[in-house]
């Protein structure tokens, strides 16, 4: 079933569509994104984001305020986390485990507990997390604060409550249904924005170096929360779990960062190339269970579309296919951005504008409506009113 609902906002980027987003009985209600976790059904709290709402830190200890966020200690978090209880784990990644938690005023947060911290001077630590902090973005999951005690590093985030795209193409957020297209383009389109902003937006700029599904978040209103920006270069630092994890993730690596170790922006772009073609196919960037000429997305898709048989490539579980035009701009954008040649690839602030050039036909259906609408006034002014005229001119002579 389809739900369409646009709720109004004075951001004209926040225009959020609740839903024609994906076909199943949850409509627009928040859920948990996770499996297994107690109960599933959620409400949101009054603090949640999406909306205007009070800041997430109201209520903390004011001595603990830093410039833009919250210095935590390690009984604030372990409070908030049930002593870091196995129930509240949401998963764990290259940097370490994610614990959802509550704080003492009702805020849900996501904490991440770093895995190295050893040999990560505090300072340094602070340097580069309050540069990660000051960033911010409505399609970046939001950073609230960090915890530096003893050994322990942890990182304080808003929590995000529908899963991740990952989640949601090919993991546990399946069982509520399939995102539809529309859904799957406005999460595409709001982490191009949040690139776009890291690299174009601000100095100095913020590559991610760690693009994939699993780190685009997913809000209620299906808004996309690019998550673990920054993280990369924050962990960077010694360690050999981390240098492999510097690299970024199987797949989704340009080919230069790969051979060379080259990193700049544009590798994060061909990261999003290949992140668009998961959404656009529902298909993993490397499926060793699939034939050998299918295994990797970015040279099967080449292939396809090269013999002319792109409308074979979307996903089979939509259940309402893309217009061809909307299907050939979203694979034209993502080849480019897979370009191996990375000066050839498109700037993020491009591609945006390149996506939502989908938008192009109902301007200019409208544009055409105001154009018949200023005839209609013509014709009116030219044929009609003089008619009028007269009759007045009548009037006043008779009288
Ligand atoms: N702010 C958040 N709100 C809700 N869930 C979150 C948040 N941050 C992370 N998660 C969830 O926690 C789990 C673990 O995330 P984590 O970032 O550690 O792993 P990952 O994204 O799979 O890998 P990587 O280490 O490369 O980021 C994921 O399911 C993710 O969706
Ligand atoms: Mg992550």
């Amino acid at each position: 079933m389809y739900h369409l609902g646009i709720s109004k906002s004075s951001d004209p980027d926040n225009v959020s569509q609740c839903s024609s987003i994906y076909h199943h009985e949850r409509g627009c209600s928040s859920q948990s994104g996770e499996e297994g976790s107690s109960g599933t059904v959620r409400k949101h709290s009054s603090l949640s984001y999406g909306h205007v709402s009070a800041s997430p830190l109201i209520g903390l200890p004011e001595v603990s305020h830093l410039g833009w966020g919250h210095w935590f200690t390690l009984r604030d978090l372990e409070y908030a986390t049930s002593r870091f209880s196995a129930e509240n784990v949401l998963g764990e990644g290259g940097y370490g485990v994610v614990y959802k938690g509550r704080l003492i005023n009702g805020t849900e947060v996501a904490v991440k507990k770093l895995l190295n911290n050893l040999g990560q001077a505090e300072k340094e630590f602070r340097v580069e997390v309050e540069a990660i902090g000051h960033v911010r973005h409505k399609n970046l999951v939001r950073l609230l604060g960090y915890c530096i005690e003893g050994v322990h590093r942890m990182l304080v985030y808003e929590y995000v409550n529908n899963g991740n795209l990952e989640q949601w193409l090919h993991g546990a957020m399946r069982q509520y249904g399939n995102l539809t297209w529309e859904a799957r383009m406005k999460v595409i389109l709001g982490t191009a924005k949040a690139l776009a902003y890291l690299h174009e937006a601000i100095e100095p700029k913020v590559v991610h170096r760690d693009i994939k599904s699993s780190n685009i978040l997913i809000d209620d209103e299906f808004n996309a929360k690019v998550s673990d920006f920054g993280l990369a270069k924050l962990l960077g630092s010694g360690e050999s779990h981390i240098t492999t994890r510097v690299m970024g993730t199987f797949g989704y690596v340009a080919p230069e960062y790969a051979n060379t170790g080259l990193l700049n922006e544009k590798s994060d772009i061909y990261s999003f190339g290949v992140l668009l073609l998961e959404a656009v196919t529902g298909r993993d960037p490397v499926d060793y269970g699939r034939p050998a000429n299918e295994v990797n997305l970015v040279e099967w898709l080449k292939v396809m579309v090269g013999t002319r048989r792109a409308e074979e490539v979307v996903d089979p579980n939509l259940e309402v296919k893309p217009t061809t035009r909307a299907l050939k701009r979203a694979l034209l954008v993502a080849l480019r951005c897979v370009d191996p040649d990375s000066e050839k690839r498109p700037k993020m602030s491009q591609v945006v504008r390149m996506l939502e050039q989908d938008e192009y036909p109902f301007r200019e259906v409208l544009t055409n409506f105001l154009l018949q609408m200023l005839t209609i006034n013509y014709l009116f002014i030219c044929l009609i009113s003089p008619y009028y005229i007269l009759i007045i001119f009548y009037k006043i002579d008779k009288e």
